[in-house]
């Protein structure tokens, strides 16, 4: 019986277009460095080695995604990056120089809401600006201005409360990015939304990093969603979490959700695939 299995591209393999995106981004300036990277956490007698000699560097206005299993240690990698954790070994440099605790040059956007609920959407976005002693007149302008772009103009004077969960998180990527950081950093920002509003988000991410020069950091464990919208694509592996392979995203740009068909994406979501889940993930089904 004939085999019905797609042939997909090599996931390697890539046209002019995406070799010239590659080339341009090597081109630019390294905004973070990540060097042999390790965090040991002793708990209750017990060592776990959460991450091991991680290296990497971000390019300014890449977009790179950190994927892998639970327990890898993305939530750790990241925090580390924020300065909101420390490493055991190893170090973190942005612009050339040591991270050594959070700063305003990088913007945090979690999971978890965490828009201060007391507070109106404008409130909110101003706060990190009058925060940096910018005036009440100037800090409602630009919060004015970012609301704007992430196409919430409309919602400025309302509460989080009456914000659904993918308004919630536009306002936290507008809060992050009303302090022109560095860096982006964003730890599965779109985890706990439905399938449909997460789809929208993830659009809407792209237009806004295509409009403003930012680089993006964006934790994952959604395989399709770090191919959309990735540039390249960090894969951790567990016990002890370590880099596994780094991936040049082979899908041109601009990204479209027509894509997500095209030989390129499912190559590339294949590889994932069996880096994450073990090179038998596609026989089983076979041998049954
Ligand atoms: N404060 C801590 N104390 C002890 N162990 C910790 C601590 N924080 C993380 N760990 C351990 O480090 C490892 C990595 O955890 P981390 O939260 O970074 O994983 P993750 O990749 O973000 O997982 P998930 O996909 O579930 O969010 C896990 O084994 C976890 O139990
Ligand atoms: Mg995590």
């Amino acid at each position: 019986m004939k085999d019905d299995t797609l042939e997909l591209p090599s996931y390697l393999d890539h046209t002019p277009e995406v070799q010239e995106r590659i080339e341009t981004l090597q081109a630019r300036p390294v905004v973070m460095s990540v060097e042999a990277l390790g965090r040991d956490f002793d708990a209750n007698g017990v060592r776990t080695t959460a991450l091991s000699r991680v290296s990497f560097e971000v390019r300014k206005r890449e977009f790179i995604s950190v994927i892998g299993p639970s327990g890898c240690g993305k939530s750790t990698l990241i925090r580390i990056l924020a300065g909101l954790d420390y490493p055991t070994s190893g170090s973190v440099r942005l612009d050339g120089r040591a991270v050594q605790g959070p700063g305003a040059d990088r913007g945090m956007v979690f999971q978890a809401y965490t828009l201060f609920p007391w507070l109106t959407v404008k409130k909110n976005v101003m706060f990190g600006l009058k925060m940096k002693g910018i005036a009440n007149g100037k800090a409602e302008q630009m919060a004015t201005e970012w609301l704007g772009v992430v196409g919430l103009s409309d919602a400025a004077d309302k509460y989080p409360g009456q914000l659904s969960g993918g308004m919630k998180q536009r306002v936290a990527i507008a809060r992050a990015l009303a302090n022109e950081p560095r860096i982006l950093l964003m730890d599965e920002p779109f985890g706990a939304l439905d399938a449909q509003t997460r789809c929208s988000m993830q659009a809407h991410l792209l237009r806004i990093w295509e409009a403003v020069d930012v680089t993006v950091l964006f934790i994952t464990h959604d395989l399709e969603e770090a191919v959309y919208l990735s540039d390249r694509i960090v894969v951790l592996g567990a016990n002890p979490g370590r880099i596994v392979e780094i991936i040049d995203v082979p899908v041109a740009r601009p990204r479209s959700p027509a894509q997500f068909l095209s030989g390129h994406f499912l190559a590339t979501k294949q590889r994932l695939e069996e880096l994450i889940h073990g090179p038998d993930v596609f026989r089983r089904g076979r041998a049954a």
